[in-house]
């Protein structure tokens, strides 16, 4: 009886802790949390102004003691403090929000695959300070494949292109693990920074961040698609003149400042499939793979992903919470899916 009532009243979580949004997933509510990866902090009195949506509307527009930080680089912490306060915060949140404080939970956060024991010790430790009891890591690609439902238990090859803000995972998994895979750090946040560069070149225009990651999001089209071709107009800041100036900008430039970028995604992709043993390359033939994370939306990207490999491609639906989703089924079946997390650093699993 008191054993059910502490049950009930202890959620477990899972997090999605990505480059550019956090998302948090509690036992039996579903997705609660789903913010930009961003905390402002006003250096004057060492304090939080914001987290989340509202940090995030602060980049680039900062004044000097004012610094709106992404606390992590390619999937991976970079600023420990900063992302400490970010989990602590969302998990108030969610305290607050439910109305209920549960004891402390179980965490189940995705990491980046290549992961070192450093920086996942970096990562238990951070959700160890916000509370947690016990922490358990499950590599991206494995929860993405996990939340768009393929069957990663059974002997047979599962496909997973996961193109978020910070870094390109690319895995082939059966029976619960990972045969062949490749982690680049060019994605979403390099796309945006080779639309920043080639205005600047060709324009000697200076774009903010922001800008460049909506001329992506809007009129990116890696394909020669003709009848798609968009323009767009945006603003900067002239390099020779330092006043504002504006510009027509088309797809086909895009296309032309993320090629280098792309082909090294799709060259990547091309060599997990080639070190995929032959059995499970048939199996892909015929099952496809799966594109996910925000990258997945960029126009003709599955079907150059397509040609370059001769494997469909599905671009999973509301691709931007698969890995979520996927803990989030791991956090509601723990017991039949641990065997998919990974074990615990040396250190932490004294604790335990
Ligand atoms: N419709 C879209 N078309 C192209 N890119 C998009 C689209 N929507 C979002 N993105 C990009 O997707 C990226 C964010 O994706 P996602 O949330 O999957 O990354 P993340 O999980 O935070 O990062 P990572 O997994 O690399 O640590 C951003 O770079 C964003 O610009
Ligand atoms: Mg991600």
């Amino acid at each position: 009886m008191l054993k059910n009532f502490f049950t009930k009243m202890s959620k477990d979580i899972g997090v999605d802790l990505g480059t550019s949004n956090t998302l948090f997933y509690v036992s039996g509510k579903g997705i609660i949390v789903n913010e930009p990866s961003v905390v402002a902090i006003n250096t004057r009195i060492d304090q939080i102004l914001s987290v989340g949506d509202d940090a995030r509307r602060m980049l680039g527009k900062t004044p000097p003691h004012i610094l709106a930080i992404k606390p992590l680089r390619h999937g991976v912490i970079s600023d420990f403090e900063i992302t400490e306060k970010m989990m602590k915060y969302f998990i108030d949140k969610i305290h607050k929000e439910s109305f209920s404080m549960f004891f402390r939970p179980r965490i189940i956060i995705g990491v980046p695959l290549d992961i070192t024991e450093v920086e996942r010790k970096a990562v238990e430790d951070v959700a160890l300070s916000a509370g947690a009891k016990e922490v358990y890591l499950i590599e991206q690609p494995m929860a993405s494949a996990i939340g768009v439902r393929l069957p990663i238990q059974e002997a047979n090859g599962n496909m997973i292109v996961e193109l978020g803000g910070g870094k390109t995972e690319i895995a082939v998994i059966s029976l619960g693990g990972i045969v062949a895979s490749k982690s680049l750090k060019i994605a979403g946040e390099k796309l945006d920074n080779d639309i920043i560069d080639y205005v600047r070149e060709k324009y000697n225009l200076f774009l903010g961040e922001k800008t460049a990651e909506n001329v992506k999001i809007k009129i990116a089209n890696v394909l020669q698609i003709e009848s798609k071709t968009q323009k767009m107009k945006i603003r900067g800041r002239n390099l020779l003149t330092g006043l504002p100036k504006e510009i027509v900008l088309k797809s086909e430039e895009v296309r032309e400042a993320i090629k280098k970028s792309i082909d090294i995604i799709i060259s990547a992709i091309k060599d997990v499939v080639e070190n995929t043993p032959p059995e499970l390359v048939s199996d892909l033939y015929q099952r496809g793979m799966v594109l996910s994370g925000g990258g997945a939306n960029i126009l003709g990207l599955d079907k150059m992903i397509y040609e370059a490999t001769q494997i469909p491609v599905i671009i999973a639906d509301d691709s931007l919470t698969t890995v979520i989703r996927g803990v989030g089924i791991v956090v509601e079946d723990f017991d039949s899916l641990k065997e998919v997390l990974l074990p615990p650093t040396f250190e932490n699993s004294y604790k335990k």
